[in-house]
């Protein structure tokens, strides 16, 4: 029996924890919780809509209560009904109040007789937050148009009236129409044999928090990638993601081995077209991930490594606010290490964390104190600022403290019962904390303080002692660095033929904000970096041409911006044209060309990025 108090009292106490307050929805799940959703939606491409059912089962916590309160955004609201026992049907009052700009409209449905199940027929706004939908001429291969959700944060509201809140968990299965020949997949069980009939049926019997319902339509082919996973993408580009992916059996063997089995049956991928405005998402049985990480060389699969640790970290234990992020996103990255250096060696693991160490480095000290926390205070953080190094870096570096203070062997074991302990359950940083005590701190005594785990959690910056790996190679690439900037070392000399992507990255990484305009001519000139179809690359380079006043790159790096949609490689070369007026001006014109092929959420991160660079330029101007 696990020790989880809120369970284990069951009815007789308000569950503390396991629903803690979430200031970003406006379910009220000490009076009601939806268990399980039945969708029934169509695809309609011309009118960028999904139009349908959502009928939620209900488990009313509260014998008094009246209303059922949901979270919506955008939603036109058709009708919402009771349905009783035995199917029949009656209509319910309800209210949509204005829509709050971060959290959408609350929704309030009179239920005064707590009804087992409630319908709710409904459409989404072609604008819908959570979702995209791509003409034909926006995909790789023109041929028919896709569609495509991104729940995370709280954008499942957008298109599914729900509790939006992680501390929630349903299962969920669907019934969904498309127009015939394309086909539709969800984040749960997806059949690659599944004829294209405009007809599809999932099933997720895995009880999941709402930021985890996805969906996708288009023309999608399937390449087997193992015996429990395929990868999915447009025809054009589903071989050279089969290859690319080639080892994510592997990658799941990797995990289980440490963690225990994979429990959500198979681990397919659908990559989308390049506007996806994340790298990856961890959707349930069925990650989305961007094509950016193709790059012919496996040299930026470390993504894959990581949505598939969150089959552990994140989807089976999962943090119960956005406040908690970090349980997702920093136990994830110390996993995904962990994968890449069973699999690609230490070597790569320690480059792709001292990229990150590095970065957090500069970065931290700069952002407001609130911020650097692993678990910040609640107020003022909005849900999708949760994306932030800290929760990811600052994350995974406590969890590596930990694992060299108590050893790998014996932290390695308690981690695997932590996944075990909490799996499938929304959890606290305090209830982590607790488990951490009982099960790490206090069980090897005098190998680390609660102080010392206190301060990684609710400290600002990073601890001083905390561990950093040795790497010969960038240690090197330190000193080639200093000797082309000097002008001792001409850029044709630098010892770059063998870098690695990571190699590269860490090099441009660490040029000045500002470099000399000649000297990134010569690192152009040697090294051809404008145009790379590294995208990784190229953003860092971009961003220090750019800085450096290199007209000639501005180009290619319009390019960049127009053909990708990843917030994290698009908005830096936004963010480096955007310190001058000219750049300004510039970046405006290709802004207005590429926002048709933008996700709402890129779309609404540049305009943002250039309101804060017109408010800055408008300042030193007076
Ligand atoms: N779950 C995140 C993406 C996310 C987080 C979306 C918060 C919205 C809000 C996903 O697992 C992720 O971390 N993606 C990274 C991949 C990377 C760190 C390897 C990304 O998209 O860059
Ligand atoms: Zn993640």
């Amino acid at each position: 029996m696990r020790l989880y108090p809120a369970l284990v009292l069951g009815a007789l106490v308000l569950p503390l924890a396991a629903f803690a307050n979430d200031p970003h929805s406006y379910a009220q799940p000490d009076q009601v919780v939806v268990t399980h959703l039945d969708l029934d939606l169509k695809v309609d491409f011309p009118h960028k809509q999904l139009d349908g059912r959502a009928t939620l089962t209900l488990d009313w916590k509260n014998p008094q209560a009246t209303t059922l309160v949901l979270d919506t955004r955008d939603l036109k609201i058709a009708s919402v009904e009771a349905v009783d026992a035995g199917g029949g049907t009656h209509a319910l009052k309800y209210a949509l109040a204005p829509a709050d700009k971060e959290l959408g409209s609350k929704l309030t449905i009179q239920a005064p007789r707590r009804p087992h199940e409630v319908r709710i027929a409904y459409a989404t706004s072609p604008d819908a937050s959570g979702l995209q939908w791509l003409p034909p001429a926006q995909t790789a291969d023109k041929k028919a148009p896709f569609m495509f959700s991104q729940s995370e944060s709280i954008h499942a509201r957008s298109w599914v009236p729900l509790q939006d809140s992680p501390a929630i968990r349903f299962t969920y299965d669907a019934h969904v129409t498309a127009p015939k020949d394309i086909r539709v997949v969800m984040s749960a069980l997806n059949d690659a044999k599944h004829p294209l009939d405009g007809d599809f049926r999932f099933d997720q019997p895995h009880p999941i928090p709402s930021y985890l319902l996805a969906i996708a339509a288009g023309d999608i082919a399937v390449r087997e990638t193992g015996p429990r996973s395929a990868v999915y993408a447009e025809p054009s580009v589903v071989d050279k993601a089969a290859r690319e992916f080639a080892d994510t059996e592997k990658m799941i063997e990797t995990a289980e081995s440490l963690y225990g089995p994979y429990r959500w049956g198979r681990y397919d991928l659908l990559v989308l077209p390049p506007s996806f405005p994340y790298g990856g998402m961890e959707n349930p049985d069925m990650t989305f991930a961007t094509p950016t990480i193709i790059v012919g060389d496996k040299s930026l699969v470390s993504v894959i490594s990581h949505e598939l640790a969150h089959s552990w970290s994140g989807n089976l234990v999962t943090s119960a606010a956005w406040r908690d992020i970090w349980l997702n996103e920093g136990f994830t990255t110390y996993v995904q290490g962990r994968i890449t250096e069973a699999l690609y060696g230490k070597r790569q693991a320690d480059e792709e964390t001292l990229l990150a160490i590095r970065a957090l480095q500069k970065g931290i000290g700069t952002m407001p104190a609130n911020s650097q926390r692993l678990a910040p205070e609640p107020r003022g953080v909005g849900a999708d600022d949760s994306l932030s190094s800290v929760a990811y870096d600052k994350g995974s570096w406590f969890l590596r403290t930990l694992e060299q203070r108590f050893g790998r062997k014996d932290f390695d074991a308690y981690l695997k019962g932590y996944f075990d302990h909490f799996a499938w359950h929304s959890i606290t940083t305090e209830q982590m904390l607790a488990y951490l005590r009982a099960n790490l701190i206090d069980k090897y005594p005098g190998k680390m303080g609660w102080d010392e785990v206190k301060d990684w959690v609710y400290g600002t910056g990073i601890p001083k002692d905390a561990p950093i790996p040795d790497s010969p190679q960038f240690d090197a690439i330190d000193k080639e660095r200093a000797a082309f900037l000097a002008g001792t070392l001409p850029a044709a000399k630098l010892d770059a033929k063998g870098w690695n992507t990571q190699e590269w990255m860490y090099f441009l990484d660490r040029l000045p904000d500002v470099p000399k305009l000649a000297r990134m001519q010569q690192l152009d000139a040697a090294w051809h970096l404008t145009g790379t179809r590294n995208a990784e690359i190229g953003m860092r380079w971009y961003v220090h041409a750019i800085a450096a006043g290199d007209k000639a790159a501005w180009p290619a790096a319009a390019e960049h911006m127009s053909r990708i949609g990843r917030l994290y490689l698009t908005l830096p070369v936004y963010g480096a044209f955007a310190k001058t007026p000219d750049g300004l001006a510039y970046a405006e014109q290709v802004y207005a060309r590429a926002k048709d092929g933008y996700h709402p959420l890129t779309r609404q991160a540049v305009e943002r990025l250039f309101a804060r660079a017109k408010a800055k330029q408008d300042r030193i101007a007076e």
